[in-house]
This record gives C-alpha cells, sequence and structure tokens, in this order.
C-alpha cells in the first residue's frame, strides 16, 4: 500500500521591510509554493492615508490585490490608534486588498518608541481593541489577520496576549516564535505554537527560523501548525516554497540552481530599473546577493566581485558574467 502523503503546508512569503517588495513578491510567488503574500508594514500615525500610498507599498492593487501568479497580496498595517487603524483598513480594503494583516510584532526602536508594533505586545488590551476595530471595519468577507511575537521582553506576556487574543474573530495569527527582546536570534521557540494553537479558536502559522524543508516538518512536529511563514529562508533560497511544497508531493522546480539564481538576480535588476530610479537598482541585487550567500556558495564570490559596483549597466554585466574581473580589480 502506497503511504498516505501528509497534507501539503501552507505558506506564507512573510512581509519585510525594505526587501520583500512588489518586485520580490512577483518573482518569488512565480517560482511558487506560496497561497499568499504580506506587504512591508504601512505605518498609520495620524491620518488616513492617501491612495498613492497603498498603492506604492502594493501596486498589486492594480490587479486585483493579486501577484501575477495569482496570489493575494494582503495589506500590513502598523499603528497603535484603534479608530485610524480601523479607518485605514477600510480604505485599504476598499482600494480592493485581499485581506488585512496588523503588525504587533516589528521591533524597530523609532517604531516602538511611538506603541508601534511590538510595543503593543505589553498592552494586549490594546491589541485586542484594534483587532476588533478593524475586524468592524471591513466586509466579514475580508480576511484580517495578525501577526506578534511571544512578548516583550519575556516569554511570560505570552499567556496574557492569547487571553486577550482569544476572544478576538481574527481569521489567522501569525506567530513569530520569539520575544521582542529575542529579536532575529536563533532558536525560535516552536513548542509555544502549540500552547497557542490550544488556546485560539483560529489557524496559528509558524514563524521563525524556517530555512529548509527539514526545518518545517521539525517545526511541524514541534508545534502541530500546518501552516508557515518564510522571511529570510524564502530570500536565501528562492525556490523554498516550491522545495517545500515537493516534499509535500505537490509543485517541485527540482533545476532551480545556482544559474537560475543568477538569472533571478538579472531579471530582479532590470526590474528595479525600469520601476525606481536607476541610481537605487543596484543596492536591492547586493542586498539579496547577501542573503543568497547563506545557501549558495557562488554568491558569496559574486558579491565580493560587485560590491563596489554603482552603476546599473555595469552591473547587469557583472551578473550576466561580462567582466573581467581581474582585469577590473
Ligand atoms: C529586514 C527585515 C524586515 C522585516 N520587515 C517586517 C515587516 O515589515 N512586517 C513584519 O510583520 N515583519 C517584518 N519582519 C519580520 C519577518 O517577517 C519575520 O517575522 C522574521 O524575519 C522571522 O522569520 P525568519 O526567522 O524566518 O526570518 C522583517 C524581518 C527582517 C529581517
Amino acid at each position: 500500500m502506497v503511504p498516505m502523503q501528509p497534507m501539503s503546508p501552507r505558506l506564507i512569503l512573510a512581509p519585510m521591510e525594505g526587501v520583500v517588495d512588489a518586485v520580490m513578491r512577483e518573482q518569488l510567488t512565480a517560482i511558487g509554493g506560496y497561497e499568499r503574500c504580506v506587504t512591508e508594514f504601512v505605518r498609520v500615525s495620524q491620518t488616513v492615508l492617501p491612495k498613492r500610498v497603498f498603492f506604492r507599498y502594493a501596486p498589486e492593487l492594480r490587479h486585483g490585490g493579486l501577484t501575477s501568479s495569482g496570489v493575494p497580496v494582503y495589506l500590513q498595517l502598523l499603528g497603535s490608534d484603534p479608530e485610524l487603524m480601523a479607518a485605514n483598513a477600510a480604505r485599504a480594503a476598499d482600494l480592493g486588498a485581499p485581506g488585512i494583516d496588523l503588525n504587533f510584532g516589528c521591533p524597530a526602536k523609532t517604531v516602538n518608541r511611538s506603541q508601534g508594533g511590538a510595543a503593543l505586545l505589553r498592552s494586549p488590551q490594546l491589541i485586542r481593541l484594534i483587532c476588533e476595530r478593524v475586524r468592524d471595519s471591513v466586509s466579514p468577507a475580508t480576511p484580517v489577520t495578525a501577526k506578534i511575537r511571544l512578548g516583550y521582553d519575556s516569554d511570560e506576556d505570552f499567556d496574557g496576549i492569547l487571553d486577550a487574543l482569544s476572544g478576538v474573530s481574527l481569521t489567522e495569527i501569525t506567530i513569530h516564535a520569539r520575544t521582542r527582546r529575542q529579536g532575529y536570534r536563533p532558536p525560535a521557540h516552536w513548542h509555544q505554537l502549540k500552547k497557542a494553537r490550544q488556546r485560539l479558536p483560529y489557524p496559528v502559522i509558524a514563524n521563525g527560523e524556517l530555512w529548509s524543508p527539514s526545518d518545517i516538518q521539525r517545526c511541524a512536529d514541534i508545534s502541530g501548525c500546518d501552516a508557515f511563514m518564510l522571511a529570510r529562508g524564502a530570500l536565501c533560497r528562492p525556490d523554498l516554497g516550491a522545495a517545500v511544497q515537493a516534499l509535500y508531493g505537490g509543485d517541485d522546480n527540482a533545476d532551480f540552481g545556482w544559474q537560475e539564481a543568477r538569472q533571478l538576480l538579472i531579471e530582479f535588476l532590470a526590474r528595479n530599473q525600469a520601476l525606481y530610479d536607476p541610481r537605487y537598482a543596484v543596492n536591492p541585487v547586493k542586498q539579496w546577493l547577501v542573503y543568497l550567500k547563506v545557501y549558495y556558495p557562488q554568491a558569496a564570490a559574486l558579491f565580493a566581485q560587485v560590491k563596489r559596483i554603482t552603476d546599473p549597466d555595469e552591473m547587469a554585466n557583472a551578473l550576466r558574467g561580462e567582466v573581467d574581473f581581474a582585469e577590473a580589480a
């Protein structure tokens, strides 16, 4: 008898400010494996933001809120005023956002000083109120999700956060399994997600330290989760989503190696050049190479070769391998 395949995991491409923009979403969702994406956080502080701001963060709104591969892009809001958050969520939904995600996990000092992101983990009742107001401000058909950490200084905060969130009708919640104080340092404490699954009446999406298909399997075993948000791992290995699905009998992208990654960088540069001021097109390529170095040894060599390049055409030639670096040096 053929053994039964476990259910394919649901994979979400993480929001990453300054890294995962519309160009990156477009390219990573084209490789496959992802159920949805989330935009970089849109900061809500004093007003209902103008339409152009939402379109800047989510150009996909011009195409039904979907990437070209048909993957929905939820719009993420970060702020601490329940009414303003609700008004901005309503506007984003009116503009066609397929879902609204609320950021209660950002550890940045500037954000936390103005009571945004992870700072709210110290005020679970305010998180609850924001979630409720946002939920009420959009149609019941619009998913409202949130993203939290285990706590601010300590995971002793976690029980209170779960208590506050257990009474809210969120569609799903992503839990980055570290406190704000733990930042991005390994390990992620996946066992805490099991407790969250038992306490919350909606699905829990696991996040933190998911770098490989086997990490997903271990996290699934420890947490019991079947949905995972991939962040830095998705940049280090652009086919991570497809590779995870392949393990469960889904889409594979077995041909994805260093040459494909390099081709991706060439397209990434060209798309950035077309969309933004060409002067700013080179740095995102270097930034992505720093992530790719973790998985591809060849990326380290290429990074060393291109790190001083500032001209986009020169960068394009270098990515295509048309520069004699010994001579250039
Ligand atoms: C450069 C960077 C930018 C990020 N920006 C956001 C953001 O805008 N919104 C958000 O909810 N999380 C943001 N995060 C957190 C990630 O979505 C994710 O929760 C975190 O990286 C843990 O997952 P990982 O260990 O798989 O990387 C960011 C993380 C990084 C490294």
